[in-house]
């Protein structure tokens, strides 16, 4: 199938966006949310996919093996969001789900999140990762992904991550923003990616506790190992293999699976002027990140 021009951003209620994640607008926001619904949200590239697979392996391991086979994981974990001609869209993978809890992907800031899932207080699961490594995951990922607007080079890439001109709006913005939201909720577990590196499976025992699943030590210790990057990177129902826009003669899904890979990216200069921006940015904040473990 021949791929469409990669599409444009555009200003959409103070947040850039793409019609990819806007065109279905009005359906996303009167999306009926169960109080069993888990959403797992996140900035771009702070182990999305990881996060799907880990709450899709902790509820669905013991089914019959053909889901974990030949079910592509953004079929199990629907995209809340997207709306791509030719496919179906997320809200019309999530109408297809029969399985309980529905785990649904989103990338939504904190502040266009359906407010059915806070009616129906619904879970959240929010991974945020620190703000050096989603740039360079997320430059690497827009070179490869024709359905995100041209990255262009390196150095206008990083700061147009600065000024939040990114899909998906500002990183500040989207991390602080859920930071502030469940600081009033309960219903929302904040991990971080470099926490999940750390330690998978103790992220996995917080996760368990959070979602009041009572999970074996065998099974959290299976989850753990099938989730590792390697493993990861060599399934092809979870290694993006499956996205036709996706060109991996240019970069791997699965790249690195590192804290700390900004350091092969960032000049000096560039470290120097990133920090004085970010100390600016996040000043009224107790948010803290990791960018070397
Ligand atoms: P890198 O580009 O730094 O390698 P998302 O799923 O939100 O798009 O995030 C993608 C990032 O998460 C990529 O980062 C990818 O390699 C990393 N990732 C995916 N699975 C992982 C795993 N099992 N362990 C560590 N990192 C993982």
């Amino acid at each position: 199938m021949e791929l469409p021009p990669r599409p444009t951003l555009f200003d959409f209620h103070g947040v850039s966006m793409t019609k990819y994640f806007t065109d279905n607008w009005d359906n996303i926001q009167n999306v009926k949310a169960r109080p069993d619904d888990i959403l797992i949200a996140t900035y771009p590239k702070a182990g999305t996919t990881w996060m799907c697979y880990i709450l899709d392996l902790l509820y669905f391991s013991q089914m019959p093996p053909e889901r974990q086979n030949s079910v592509p994981l953004h079929e199990r974990v629907p995209f809340l969001e997207i709306q791509m001609p030719g496919f179906p869209s997320g809200i019309d993978e999530l109408n297809e789900l029969t399985t309980f809890p529905r785990l649904i992907k989103t990338h939504l800031p904190v502040q266009f999140i359906p407010k059915s899932f806070y009616e129906q207080n619904s879970k959240v699961v929010y991974v945020a990762r620190n703000a050096k490594d989603s740039v360079v995951s997320y430059f690497h990922f827009d070179r490869m992904n024709m359905a995100q607007p041209e990255p262009g080079d390196w150095n206008s890439y990083l700061q147009r991550f600065m000024d939040g001109k990114m899909v998906f709006g500002s990183w500040y913005e989207h991390v602080t923003g859920w930071w502030e939201k469940k600081q009033t909720t309960s219903n929302i577990l904040y991990l971080f990616y470099e926490d999940l590196v750390e330690d998978t499976e103790r992220e996995l025992s917080r996760l368990c506790s959070f979602l009041g699943l009572s999970t074996s030590a065998e099974l959290k210790r299976q989850v753990t190992e099938k989730v590792l990057f390697d493993n990861m990177k060599n399934n092809k129902m979870a290694n993006g293999s499956t996205d036709e826009a996706f060109d991996f003669t240019i970069s791997p899904f699965m790249r690195k699976g590192k804290v700390g890979d900004w350091m092969n990216h960032f000049t000096v200069q560039q470290n120097e002027q990133f920090d004085e921006d970010y100390e600016k940015k996040m000043k009224n904040t107790d948010l803290q990140f990791r960018t070397v473990l």
